[in-house]
């Protein structure tokens, strides 16, 4: 595509989920120090750019997103404007597919792809590691999908380093229909961590080998936080591991479990379970950060 020439654009907007999610010290900003690996998955939101005069507007086909100044999307645009000193407009319209507050980082991948866009669209020429610290400011999480594919985050999440990718074609992501706060989450946090641990160690170095240590590395710190509180989480789990998942584990601040899955027959016959009961859920697989580049812009 020739990004000089275009007034609109159609991004992908990848969903994430984390392999592991450690939570170690409360520091004296009140974020934690944690150490996660980070993997794009294919479901993802569309998000549409056109250049217009002035003023940034936002839009969404899902009534649970915001459409104003709150909007990440919306902030992501505005402090590209405020580093550049640009008076640039544009419509963001946002066709969402990632369930809304699911621990999937839907709104913070909206944000990073909406700089990376506006960066094409309003043709500034600005580093990435402007565009890395722009991002940071936007979210924890934000950077990461400036990266994508496999990556290791450390720090409150925002320092972002890519590893092996990872390659797993059968996931199913349950989404149990309520979201849970990411503060709260981390507020509700009883034990951490040692800092000395180093069981995420080995997952990055054998994540390329089609992830066959799984169940003994995946963790996630935060599942102690929310579980107790919302019981529906655990039963996602079990279930899952009821219909044959090799491992399930809570993404991010929740509510959405993944499981992972030794083949489409016994994925199929889970989704097809975890449906009939109410829950929504999406087959997905990994991307590659080859892929994810290769597919942002469409
Ligand atoms: O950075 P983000 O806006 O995604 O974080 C939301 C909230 O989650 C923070 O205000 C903080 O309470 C908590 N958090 C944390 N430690 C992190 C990331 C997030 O305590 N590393």
């Amino acid at each position: 595509m020739n990004l000089a020439m275009t007034s609109c654009l159609r991004l992908r907007s990848y969903a994430k989920i984390n392999w592991t999610l450690e939570v170690m010290d409360r520091r004296p900003d009140g974020y934690h120090e944690l150490r996660t690996i980070y993997q794009s998955v294919s479901l993802y939101d569309t998000i549409r750019l056109s250049a217009s005069p002035g003023k940034i507007e936002v839009s969404c086909d899902d009534a649970r997103v915001p459409g104003d100044e709150s909007n990440l999307a919306y902030r992501a645009a505005n402090s590209l404007r405020e580093v550049v000193g640009s008076r640039a407009g544009a419509l963001i319209e946002i066709q969402k597919r990632i369930p809304v507050g699911g621990g999937l980082g839907g709104g913070s991948s909206n944000a990073a792809v909406t700089l990376l866009g506006l960066s094409a669209l309003w043709k500034l020429e600005i580093s990435n590691e402007a565009l890395s610290e722009m991002a940071a400011k936007l979210g924890s999480d934000v950077p990461f999908f400036l990266v994508g594919g496999t990556a290791l985050g450390t720090g409150r999440g925002e320092i972002v380093s890519p590893i092996e990718q990872a390659d797993c074609p059968f996931i199913l992501l349950v989404n149990p229909g309520f979201s849970v706060s990411t503060a709260d989450a981390y507020g509700k946090l009883s034990r951490l961590t040692r800092r000395a641990s180093t069981s995420i160690m080995p997952f990055a170095l054998m994540a390329a080998n089609g992830v066959r240590g799984l169940p003994h590395q995946a963790r996630n710190d935060l599942e102690q936080a929310v579980l107790p509180a919302h019981p529906e989480i655990a039963e996602v789990k079990r279930r899952l591991l009821g219909m044959g998942a090799r491992t399930t584990l809570m993404s991010g601040s929740g509510a959405t479990v993944f499981g992972v899955f030794d083949n489409c027959e016994t994925l199929s016959k889970a989704l097809e379970d975890v449906r009939a009961i109410g829950y929504r859920a999406d087959q997905v697989r990994t991307i590659s950060r080859l892929e994810y580049w290769d597919s942002i812009f469409e």
